[in-house]
């Protein structure tokens, strides 16, 4: 099994994207911690879990909080006693709203979880991985990340953002055994909405068009996307070192 003997910590745990990674970890023998902001379905993931005889720890926490970031990953170390992988996935949309129209409140709720959260985890899970001689991190992005088209103006910085964060970890720290690559999927099945929020009109009469041309047909399930994540952070993919891996069924080649 890929992931035997090895400790690996996932946001956005409780659903979608993360919820499969949580499962294909567990399948291919990692212990797991499980972080999410909603405890519920949370519980619900790690007792059906346990009960298949799992290692697996969750830890509901809010990835914009420094103090959650230092609980989750020191929830890592001191029940598994390392930290090899360390998949930032939790990320909200916006409201596909243009520039102009952004409230600094969307703006800051946005960058604060799809991109300070990522920089928060990786800045303190980084000198634990140094400490043990090497991990592994892989960032959910998104085709928001390669093109300007896909939603409104916070999420697709957001992603432009994750892209550097992914490369410049890559090249500040490959050297010394910490890999960092980043998935940019396409359409995903899962329940990442607007918020309950109505979306800006502009913003979604522009994207819209440009989604429904660009993106084939085939909307993924989660599992085809943790499948490449997965890969990503197995030593399979051991000379594999800020990539930016397009998930997205041929979109970006369009
Ligand atoms: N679904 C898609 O079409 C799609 C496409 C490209 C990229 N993505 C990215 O995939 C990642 C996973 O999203 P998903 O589609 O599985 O959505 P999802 O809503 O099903 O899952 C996201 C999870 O993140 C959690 N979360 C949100 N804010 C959080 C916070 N502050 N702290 C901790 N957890 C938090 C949510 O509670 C939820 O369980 C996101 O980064 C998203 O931007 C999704």
């Amino acid at each position: 099994m890929r992931f035997e003997q090895q400790v690996a910590v996932v946001t956005g745990g409780a659903s979608g994207i993360g919820r499969a990674l949580v499962q294909r970890f567990v399948a291919e023998g990692a212990a797991v911690v499980a972080v999410d902001v909603v405890e519920g379905p949370l519980q619900a993931l790690v007792a059906e879990q346990r009960e298949k005889g799992a290692r697996i720890t969750g830890v509901t926490a809010n990835v914009a909080l420094d103090g959650d970031i230092e609980r989750m990953l020191t929830a890592a170390t001191s029940a598994y006693g390392r930290l090899d992988v360390l998949c930032n996935n939790a990320g909200v949309m916006d409201m596909m709203t243009p520039a102009a129209d952004v409230s600094l409140e969307q703006w800051d709720r946005v960058l604060s979880i799809n991109l300070n959260g990522p920089f928060l985890a990786c800045r303190r899970a980084i000198p634990i991985m140094l400490a043990q001689g090497g991990g592994s991190i892989v960032n959910t992005a998104s085709e928001a990340a390669l093109r300007g088209g896909a939603a409104g103006t916070p999420y697709t910085v957001s992603k432009h953002g994750l892209l550097g964060l992914t490369r410049s970890i890559a090249f500040f720290y490959g050297e010394r055994g910490i890999r960092c690559n980043a998935v940019c999927p396409g359409g995903v099945a899962t329940n990442i909405g607007l918020g309950g929020a109505a979306p800006n009109q502009e913003g979604l009469a522009r994207v819209m068009p440009v989604i429904q041309a660009a993106a084939p047909t085939h909307v993924a399930a989660p599992e085809e996307i943790a499948a490449a994540i997965s890969f990503l952070a197995s030593r399979e993919a051991s000379n594999i070192n800020g990539a930016i891996l397009a998930v997205d069924h041929g979109w970006s080649a369009v």
